[in-house]
Protein backbone atom coordinates (compact mmCIF):
# COMPACT_ATOMS: atom_id res chain seq x y z
CA UNK A 1 0.00 0.00 0.00
CA UNK A 2 2.82 2.34 0.87
CA UNK A 3 4.40 1.35 -2.18
CA UNK A 4 1.63 3.41 -4.33
CA UNK A 5 1.78 6.71 -2.10
CA UNK A 6 5.97 6.31 -2.89
CA UNK A 7 5.61 5.63 -6.84
CA UNK A 8 2.71 8.29 -6.77
CA UNK A 9 5.16 10.95 -4.36
CA UNK A 10 8.18 9.67 -6.79
CA UNK A 11 6.16 11.11 -9.82
CA UNK A 12 5.70 14.58 -8.12
CA UNK A 13 9.37 14.99 -7.41
CA UNK A 14 9.84 14.17 -11.00
CA UNK A 15 7.13 16.91 -12.06
CA UNK A 16 8.89 19.73 -10.29
CA UNK A 17 12.84 18.77 -11.06
CA UNK A 18 11.78 18.57 -14.67
CA UNK A 19 13.60 21.36 -16.22
CA UNK A 20 11.92 20.94 -20.02
CA UNK A 21 13.38 23.79 -22.49
CA UNK A 22 12.55 23.58 -26.27
CA UNK A 23 8.71 23.39 -27.84
CA UNK A 24 9.50 19.76 -28.33
CA UNK A 25 10.78 18.32 -25.11
CA UNK A 26 7.66 21.09 -23.83
CA UNK A 27 4.91 18.67 -25.91
CA UNK A 28 6.87 15.64 -24.65
CA UNK A 29 6.08 16.66 -20.92
CA UNK A 30 2.12 17.57 -21.58
CA UNK A 31 2.12 14.02 -23.41
CA UNK A 32 3.67 12.35 -20.09
CA UNK A 33 2.15 14.06 -17.52
CA UNK A 34 -1.47 15.44 -18.79
CA UNK A 35 -1.87 13.63 -22.24
CA UNK A 36 -4.73 11.26 -22.26
CA UNK A 37 -2.17 8.03 -21.75
CA UNK A 38 -0.59 10.25 -18.92
CA UNK A 39 1.51 8.21 -16.06
CA UNK A 40 -0.95 10.46 -13.99
CA UNK A 41 -3.97 8.48 -15.49
CA UNK A 42 -2.09 4.82 -13.90
CA UNK A 43 -2.03 6.35 -10.89
CA UNK A 44 -5.72 7.38 -10.50
CA UNK A 45 -6.47 3.62 -11.46
CA UNK A 46 -4.51 2.61 -8.48
CA UNK A 47 -7.05 4.33 -6.08
CA UNK A 48 -9.07 0.80 -6.35
CA UNK A 49 -6.75 -1.09 -4.69
CA UNK A 50 -6.57 1.13 -1.81
CA UNK A 51 -8.67 0.72 1.50
CA UNK A 52 -11.46 2.91 1.99
CA UNK A 53 -9.72 5.28 4.59
CA UNK A 54 -6.98 6.02 2.39
CA UNK A 55 -8.42 6.90 -0.64
CA UNK A 56 -9.03 10.81 0.72
CA UNK A 57 -5.69 10.90 1.04
CA UNK A 58 -4.57 9.85 -1.81
CA UNK A 59 -6.85 11.22 -3.96
CA UNK A 60 -5.78 14.69 -2.10
CA UNK A 61 -2.18 13.67 -3.86
CA UNK A 62 -3.64 12.97 -7.10
CA UNK A 63 -4.67 15.93 -7.27
CA UNK A 64 -1.64 17.64 -6.01
CA UNK A 65 0.27 15.79 -8.76
CA UNK A 66 -2.35 16.82 -11.69
CA UNK A 67 -2.23 20.95 -10.45
CA UNK A 68 1.65 20.67 -10.27
CA UNK A 69 1.96 19.16 -13.92
CA UNK A 70 -0.58 21.74 -14.72
CA UNK A 71 0.76 24.86 -13.68
CA UNK A 72 4.64 23.62 -14.68
CA UNK A 73 3.61 23.11 -18.28
CA UNK A 74 1.55 26.53 -18.40
CA UNK A 75 3.98 28.05 -17.61
CA UNK A 76 6.70 26.34 -20.00
CA UNK A 77 4.34 27.30 -22.66
CA UNK A 78 4.10 30.75 -21.55
CA UNK A 79 8.04 31.80 -21.15
CA UNK A 80 8.03 29.74 -24.72
CA UNK A 81 5.67 31.99 -26.48
CA UNK A 82 7.56 34.86 -25.14
CA UNK A 83 10.85 33.69 -25.99
CA UNK A 84 9.36 33.67 -29.78
CA UNK A 85 7.85 37.06 -29.52
CA UNK A 86 10.87 38.76 -27.40
CA UNK A 87 13.31 38.00 -30.26
CA UNK A 88 10.94 39.75 -32.79
CA UNK A 89 10.08 42.91 -30.68
CA UNK A 90 13.86 43.62 -29.83
CA UNK A 91 16.52 42.93 -31.98
CA UNK A 92 20.54 42.23 -30.63
CA UNK A 93 21.75 45.27 -31.67
CA UNK A 94 25.16 43.74 -30.73
CA UNK A 95 24.96 41.28 -33.19
CA UNK A 96 27.17 41.50 -36.25
CA UNK A 97 25.64 42.85 -39.18
CA UNK A 98 25.58 41.19 -42.78
CA UNK A 99 27.91 40.85 -44.83
CA UNK A 100 27.67 43.25 -48.33
CA UNK A 101 28.52 41.30 -51.16
CA UNK A 102 31.33 42.81 -52.84
CA UNK A 103 31.40 42.73 -56.70
CA UNK A 104 34.97 42.20 -58.67
CA UNK A 105 36.43 44.67 -61.57
CA UNK A 106 36.47 43.52 -64.64
CA UNK A 107 39.90 42.59 -65.68
CA UNK A 108 39.58 45.08 -68.36
CA UNK A 109 39.36 48.15 -66.00
CA UNK A 110 41.52 46.87 -63.54
CA UNK A 111 44.13 46.79 -66.68
CA UNK A 112 43.02 50.24 -67.79
CA UNK A 113 43.36 51.47 -64.37
CA UNK A 114 47.06 50.29 -64.35
CA UNK A 115 48.14 51.72 -67.63
CA UNK A 116 46.87 55.26 -66.95
CA UNK A 117 48.34 54.96 -63.20
CA UNK A 118 51.64 54.17 -65.11
CA UNK A 119 51.16 57.11 -67.58
CA UNK A 120 49.91 59.11 -64.85
CA UNK A 121 53.47 58.50 -62.90
CA UNK A 122 55.48 60.01 -65.94
CA UNK A 123 53.20 63.06 -66.41
CA UNK A 124 50.66 61.97 -68.72
CA UNK A 125 46.84 63.21 -68.30
CA UNK A 126 43.95 61.59 -69.16
CA UNK A 127 41.82 62.91 -71.81
CA UNK A 128 38.72 61.76 -73.67
CA UNK A 129 36.70 62.36 -76.76
CA UNK A 130 33.73 61.25 -78.27
CA UNK A 131 32.46 58.04 -79.92
CA UNK A 132 30.42 58.98 -82.58
CA UNK A 133 32.77 60.73 -84.51
CA UNK A 134 32.85 62.99 -88.04
CA UNK A 135 35.06 62.45 -90.98
CA UNK A 136 37.68 65.01 -89.95
CA UNK A 137 38.62 63.83 -86.70
CA UNK A 138 38.56 60.39 -87.19
CA UNK A 139 40.31 59.94 -90.74
CA UNK A 140 41.22 63.32 -92.91
CA UNK A 141 42.96 65.20 -90.11
CA UNK A 142 44.96 62.22 -89.08
CA UNK A 143 46.44 62.81 -92.86
CA UNK A 144 43.93 59.73 -94.64
CA UNK A 145 42.15 61.78 -97.24
CA UNK A 146 38.97 60.30 -98.59
CA UNK A 147 39.65 58.05 -101.23
CA UNK A 148 43.47 57.41 -99.51
CA UNK A 149 43.66 53.22 -99.48
CA UNK A 150 44.82 53.51 -95.89
CA UNK A 151 41.26 54.17 -95.04
CA UNK A 152 40.52 50.35 -95.74
CA UNK A 153 42.78 49.23 -92.72
CA UNK A 154 40.05 50.04 -90.48
CA UNK A 155 36.34 48.96 -91.65
CA UNK A 156 34.40 51.05 -90.30
CA UNK A 157 30.48 51.35 -89.09
CA UNK A 158 29.11 54.52 -90.93
CA UNK A 159 26.23 56.25 -89.50
CA UNK A 160 25.34 58.23 -92.20
CA UNK A 161 25.19 57.99 -95.93
CA UNK A 162 27.37 60.48 -96.93
CA UNK A 163 29.94 58.77 -94.44
CA UNK A 164 30.46 61.89 -92.74
CA UNK A 165 29.53 60.36 -88.86
CA UNK A 166 30.81 57.04 -88.05
CA UNK A 167 31.44 55.11 -84.76
CA UNK A 168 34.85 55.87 -84.38
CA UNK A 169 37.84 52.84 -85.52
CA UNK A 170 40.37 54.49 -83.11
CA UNK A 171 41.17 56.77 -80.57
CA UNK A 172 43.42 58.67 -82.69
CA UNK A 173 40.54 60.86 -83.30
CA UNK A 174 41.19 62.31 -79.40
CA UNK A 175 44.66 63.33 -80.58
CA UNK A 176 43.17 65.96 -83.26
CA UNK A 177 40.53 66.87 -80.82
CA UNK A 178 43.48 67.74 -78.12
CA UNK A 179 45.69 69.70 -80.36
CA UNK A 180 43.08 71.37 -82.12
CA UNK A 181 42.47 73.14 -78.36
CA UNK A 182 45.60 73.00 -76.73
CA UNK A 183 48.97 74.27 -76.57
CA UNK A 184 52.37 72.37 -76.25
CA UNK A 185 53.83 71.14 -74.21
CA UNK A 186 51.28 68.32 -74.41
CA UNK A 187 51.78 64.91 -72.65
CA UNK A 188 48.09 62.92 -72.76
CA UNK A 189 46.87 59.59 -72.98
CA UNK A 190 43.21 58.94 -74.11
CA UNK A 191 41.85 55.32 -73.06
CA UNK A 192 38.71 54.42 -74.90
CA UNK A 193 36.03 52.69 -76.74
CA UNK A 194 36.61 51.74 -80.42
CA UNK A 195 34.82 50.03 -83.44
CA UNK A 196 34.95 48.12 -86.05
CA UNK A 197 33.55 46.22 -88.72
CA UNK A 198 34.53 42.98 -87.98
CA UNK A 199 33.42 39.39 -87.57
CA UNK A 200 33.40 38.37 -83.91
CA UNK A 201 35.92 35.53 -83.22
CA UNK A 202 38.26 34.83 -80.20
CA UNK A 203 40.84 37.49 -81.55
CA UNK A 204 38.89 40.19 -82.65
CA UNK A 205 35.61 41.82 -82.12
CA UNK A 206 33.19 44.80 -83.58
CA UNK A 207 34.02 46.87 -80.06
CA UNK A 208 37.18 47.41 -78.26
CA UNK A 209 38.99 49.52 -76.06
CA UNK A 210 42.57 51.41 -76.85
CA UNK A 211 44.97 53.86 -74.77
CA UNK A 212 46.39 55.79 -77.05
CA UNK A 213 49.14 58.51 -76.32
CA UNK A 214 50.44 61.75 -77.34
CA UNK A 215 53.46 64.08 -76.51
CA UNK A 216 53.90 67.58 -78.40
CA UNK A 217 56.70 69.75 -77.30
CA UNK A 218 59.77 71.44 -78.74
CA UNK A 219 62.51 68.64 -79.98
CA UNK A 220 60.76 65.42 -79.41
CA UNK A 221 62.28 62.75 -80.42
CA UNK A 222 61.97 58.76 -81.03
CA UNK A 223 64.77 57.91 -78.41
CA UNK A 224 61.72 59.93 -76.75
CA UNK A 225 59.09 57.59 -77.78
CA UNK A 226 61.62 54.05 -76.92
CA UNK A 227 62.26 55.47 -73.45
CA UNK A 228 58.03 55.69 -72.84
CA UNK A 229 57.44 52.59 -74.08
CA UNK A 230 60.05 51.25 -72.58
CA UNK A 231 58.94 52.12 -69.19
CA UNK A 232 55.50 51.54 -69.62
CA UNK A 233 56.38 47.69 -70.98
CA UNK A 234 58.86 46.88 -67.79
CA UNK A 235 56.47 48.85 -65.19
CA UNK A 236 53.39 46.52 -66.81
CA UNK A 237 54.88 43.34 -67.54
CA UNK A 238 58.00 43.75 -65.11
CA UNK A 239 61.56 44.30 -65.13
CA UNK A 240 63.29 41.42 -67.51
CA UNK A 241 60.71 42.40 -70.48
CA UNK A 242 62.39 43.55 -74.02
CA UNK A 243 60.53 45.86 -76.41
CA UNK A 244 61.55 45.94 -79.89
CA UNK A 245 60.46 48.47 -82.57
CA UNK A 246 59.66 47.10 -86.44
CA UNK A 247 59.40 49.47 -88.87
CA UNK A 248 56.08 49.78 -90.40
CA UNK A 249 53.52 52.28 -92.23
CA UNK A 250 50.55 54.42 -90.15
CA UNK A 251 49.27 57.69 -92.08
CA UNK A 252 49.36 59.72 -89.15
CA UNK A 253 53.02 58.60 -87.99
CA UNK A 254 56.35 59.54 -89.99
CA UNK A 255 58.78 57.13 -89.50
CA UNK A 256 55.69 54.44 -87.80
CA UNK A 257 57.01 51.36 -85.77
CA UNK A 258 54.72 48.36 -84.40
CA UNK A 259 56.05 47.48 -80.69
CA UNK A 260 56.49 43.95 -79.83
CA UNK A 261 57.80 42.76 -75.70
CA UNK A 262 59.76 40.15 -75.57
CA UNK A 263 57.14 36.92 -74.89
CA UNK A 264 57.12 36.74 -70.70
CA UNK A 265 54.88 33.86 -71.14
CA UNK A 266 57.74 31.01 -72.20
CA UNK A 267 61.05 33.43 -71.68
CA UNK A 268 60.88 33.87 -75.68
CA UNK A 269 61.19 29.80 -75.93
CA UNK A 270 58.27 29.65 -77.98
CA UNK A 271 54.70 29.48 -76.93
CA UNK A 272 50.90 29.69 -78.47
CA UNK A 273 51.09 33.47 -76.78
CA UNK A 274 53.68 34.54 -78.59
CA UNK A 275 53.53 31.88 -82.08
CA UNK A 276 56.32 30.50 -81.19
CA UNK A 277 58.11 33.60 -82.10
CA UNK A 278 59.31 34.89 -78.80
CA UNK A 279 57.98 38.51 -79.55
CA UNK A 280 54.26 39.67 -78.64
CA UNK A 281 52.76 42.69 -80.69
CA UNK A 282 51.16 45.42 -78.59
CA UNK A 283 50.74 47.87 -80.55
CA UNK A 284 51.40 50.83 -83.07
CA UNK A 285 53.84 54.03 -82.68
CA UNK A 286 55.89 56.60 -84.52
CA UNK A 287 56.89 60.92 -84.60
CA UNK A 288 53.64 62.63 -85.36
CA UNK A 289 53.56 63.37 -89.16
CA UNK A 290 54.22 66.63 -89.80
CA UNK A 291 50.91 67.41 -92.27
CA UNK A 292 48.82 66.32 -89.02
CA UNK A 293 50.65 69.02 -86.92
CA UNK A 294 49.86 71.51 -89.49
CA UNK A 295 45.95 70.10 -89.70
CA UNK A 296 45.85 71.34 -85.92
CA UNK A 297 47.42 74.51 -86.79
CA UNK A 298 50.47 73.67 -84.94
CA UNK A 299 54.03 74.84 -86.47
CA UNK A 300 56.22 71.43 -87.61
CA UNK A 301 58.97 73.63 -87.29
CA UNK A 302 58.80 74.33 -83.76
CA UNK A 303 57.10 71.45 -82.52
CA UNK A 304 57.72 67.82 -82.33
CA UNK A 305 56.08 64.61 -80.68
CA UNK A 306 54.83 60.77 -80.53
CA UNK A 307 51.73 59.00 -80.29
CA UNK A 308 51.48 55.39 -79.72
CA UNK A 309 48.06 52.73 -79.58
CA UNK A 310 47.64 49.65 -77.74
CA UNK A 311 44.78 47.48 -77.11
CA UNK A 312 42.94 47.25 -73.89
CA UNK A 313 42.34 43.94 -74.65
CA UNK A 314 45.54 42.59 -75.88
CA UNK A 315 47.19 43.69 -72.76
CA UNK A 316 44.72 42.06 -70.22
CA UNK A 317 44.96 38.88 -72.33
CA UNK A 318 48.52 38.63 -71.99
CA UNK A 319 48.32 39.82 -68.36
CA UNK A 320 45.94 37.38 -66.94
CA UNK A 321 46.73 34.56 -69.47
CA UNK A 322 43.07 34.77 -71.35
CA UNK A 323 42.92 33.18 -74.52
CA UNK A 324 39.56 34.81 -75.98
CA UNK A 325 38.62 38.02 -76.40
CA UNK A 326 34.94 37.18 -76.08
CA UNK A 327 34.65 36.52 -72.14
CA UNK A 328 35.24 40.09 -72.05
CA UNK A 329 31.82 40.93 -73.03
CA UNK A 330 29.82 38.06 -71.85
CA UNK A 331 29.15 39.06 -68.78
CA UNK A 332 29.78 35.51 -67.24
CA UNK A 333 30.20 36.05 -63.34
CA UNK A 334 32.34 32.78 -63.38
CA UNK A 335 34.72 34.72 -65.30
CA UNK A 336 34.27 37.98 -64.23
CA UNK A 337 34.53 37.13 -59.97
CA UNK A 338 38.16 35.92 -60.57
CA UNK A 339 39.67 39.64 -60.78
CA UNK A 340 40.58 42.12 -58.08
CA UNK A 341 37.33 42.87 -55.59
CA UNK A 342 35.72 46.42 -56.21
CA UNK A 343 36.82 47.99 -52.99
N1 LIG B 1 45.33 54.08 -84.56
C1 LIG B 1 46.08 52.87 -84.82
C2 LIG B 1 45.11 51.71 -84.92
O1 LIG B 1 44.07 51.77 -84.37
C3 LIG B 1 47.06 52.61 -83.73
C4 LIG B 1 48.16 53.61 -83.73
C5 LIG B 1 49.30 53.37 -84.48
C6 LIG B 1 48.06 54.75 -83.00
C7 LIG B 1 50.31 54.29 -84.50
C8 LIG B 1 49.09 55.70 -83.01
C9 LIG B 1 50.21 55.43 -83.77
O2 LIG B 1 49.06 56.81 -82.33
O3 LIG B 1 51.23 56.33 -83.78
O4 LIG B 1 45.43 50.72 -85.53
Amino acid sequence: MQEIFDQANAVLEEIKISNPATAEEVEQFRIKYLGTKSVLKDLFGAMGKLPNEKKKEYGQLMNALKDAAQQKFDGLAQSLEQGKSSNKEIPDLTAPGYDVPLGTRHPMSVIKNKMIDIFSRIGFTVAEGPEIEDDWHNFTALNLPADHPARDMQDTFFLTEDKNWMLRTHTSSVQIRVMENQKPPMRYIFPGRVYRNETITARAHCTFHQVEGLYIDENVSFADLKQTIMYFAQEMFGRNVEVRFRPSFFPFTEPSAEMDISCFVCGQKGCPVCKYSGWVEIGGCGMVDPAVLENCKLDPKKYSGFAFGMGIERITMLNYRINNLRLFLENDVRFLKQFESAQ
